[in-house]
């Protein structure tokens, strides 16, 4: 067999779709095993029996028209048919046919070939169902998951990455990848996806690291962003999976300052029992020698001296008051007639003279401990009140809903910049020359003891909104019963 047969030989045994070879008339000269399997005659029941024998009769028009198309020496583009197979009387495929000259160029036969139009469907659907699949998988992970381009530029974006961005996908798809990341790691993202695609230096694809992310409204958290490098019809994109640590970062956080917290309440025990009854007597002698002063000059130092002694008195009892754990003994408590007792103390001191305090919405009643509520409103009351320089307008709102009570005080001052903010509840820090700044981590304490939260509602140059959550009824974990 000359080499050239041989060729063909191979690759008609070796071809997935059926190709039967025919002369001019259509009788058939050759059949190859893919036509054996998908037609079901074996090619000793077929060769020599005219192609007819595989159309069903409805389409003989059909073959007609094949037939004079190969006698004038011309192909077809793949159409769709059916043939009659052995076991099926329709089998739908997908047909080509091929004109076969001799060496003269003339007309001489022709090589249908047929594939399977069933495995091609199956294959689509499989094809389909695969890509909802992951489009599933995609849009109902709970990290963000953002598919981009070697330039950068945004393609797709799921549901959690919406969540924990902001965007909606529509917003920055298209965009760059360095809308979500704050400066300078923004201007650096550029520099660094070149140097990667130049050197394939690795700093954090197929590494993964912990990042700092930036929400459409400029405001920023920790995540940790892993990256993978795939090849889409032979391009290179990257996958970042985002994860937001916000929540472990702040537990870790609060846990360094829970493991402070214990050491100070245990010096506050001994600086209790140390300092704070001496002070009580060396204030109580001073005093007493003071009486016995008559000139003006001298008082006015006792004073100056009893003033100071005061002073640290103060400081002793918000350490004691901070360190000690509260253990609320609640009772049903009128938040209205609270507040306005507390507000009216206020008032009596001079300093406020020049503050309007008004409270709206006061007809909520709670269960917890007066004494602790007392000591958490009044620290957010003099925040406010020092915050504004005692002139101004603080506001006290009570709304209750869903089981909670929320008391919000809102008052015109300054604001708290974003480097005071993450500091705010942590003992000591303060920015006053005379705070000790356990105000806010003692309002936090007492919270937490009655199962509620502290936090900034709001704060810009128009003011600030304390808001203390409490809920409405004792019932709950945290509760010591009383
Ligand atoms: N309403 C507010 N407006 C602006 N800044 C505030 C406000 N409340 C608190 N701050 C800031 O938070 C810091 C901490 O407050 P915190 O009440 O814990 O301590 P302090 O007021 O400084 O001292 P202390 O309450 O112990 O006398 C304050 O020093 C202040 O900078
Ligand atoms: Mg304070």
């Amino acid at each position: 067999m000359p080499t050239a047969h041989r060729v063909l030989s191979a690759i008609l045994a070796a071809a997935d779709c059926a190709m039967v070879q025919t002369d001019l008339s259509g009788t058939i000269l050759s059949w190859n095993p893919g036509a054996e399997r998908l037609i079901g005659f074996a090619a000793g029941e077929v060769v020599g029996q005219s192609i007819a024998c595989i159309i069903p009769a409805d389409r003989r028009g059909e073959l007609d028209d094949l037939m004079r198309r190969i006698g004038a020496g011309q192909s077809t583009d793949p159409f769709e048919t059916e043939i009659r197979g052995k076991v099926r009387d329709a089998v739908a495929v997908t047909m080509a046919v091929a004109s076969v000259t001799d060496p003269e160029g003339r007309p001489a036969g022709a090589v249908w070939t047929a594939r399977d139009r069933m495995d091609a469907e199956q294959a689509n659907a499989a094809l389909r169902r695969s890509d909802a699949r992951w489009q599933a998988i995609v849009e109902s992970a709970v990290d963000a998951i953002i598919l981009i381009d070697r330039r950068g530029v945004i393609e797709s974006f799921n549901a959690s990455a919406e969540r924990m961005f902001g965007y909606r996908a529509g917003e920055v798809i298209g965009r760059n990848v360095t809308v979500l990341m704050p400066e300078p790691y923004a201007s650096e993202h550029d520099q660094y996806m070149g140097r990667y695609l130049r050197t394939r230096e690795r700093r954090i694809i197929g590494i993964g690291r912990e990042v700092t992310a930036r929400r459409k409204d400029g405001t920023t958290f920790p995540a940790h962003l892993s990256v993978g490098e795939c090849h889409l019809n032979d391009e290179a994109k990257f996958t970042g999976i985002i994860r937001d640590l916000t929540e472990r970062v702040s537990l870790e956080v609060r846990l360094r300052e829970e493991s402070g917290l214990v050491r100070i309440g245990e010096l506050a025990a001994v600086l209790a029992h140390e300092v704070k009854n001496p002070l009580a007597a060396v204030s109580g002698a001073v005093q007493m020698l003071g009486d016995h002063l008559t000139s003006d000059e001298d008082r006015e130092i006792v004073g100056e001296i009893l003033r100071r002694l005061d002073g640290l008195g103060t400081l002793m009892t918000d350490l004691l008051l901070y360190a000690r754990p509260p253990r609320p003994s609640p009772i049903d408590v009128d938040v209205g007639g609270l507040l306005r007792a507390l507000v009216a103390f206020f008032q009596s001191d001079p300093a406020w003279h020049r503050l309007a305090v008004t409270i709206d919405g006061t007809d909520v009643r709670l269960a917890a401990d007066p004494e602790l509520l007392k000591v958490a409103l009044q620290n957010l009351l003099l925040n406010a009140a020092q915050a504004m320089k005692g002139q101004g307008e603080v506001r006290v709102t009570v709304t209750a809903a869903d089981g909670l009570v929320h008391l919000d005080v809102v008052d015109q001052g300054p604001g708290i910049p974003p480097d005071v903010r993450e500091k705010l509840f942590t003992p000591f820090f303060t920015t006053k020359s005379r705070g000790t700044g356990l105000g806010l981590a003692t309002v936090r304490r007492i919270a937490e003891a009655h199962r509620g939260q502290v936090t900034i509602l709001e704060s810009g140059r128009a003011g600030t909104t304390m808001r203390l959550t409490l809920p409405v009824s004792s019932h709950g974990p945290n509760w010591r019963s009383s």
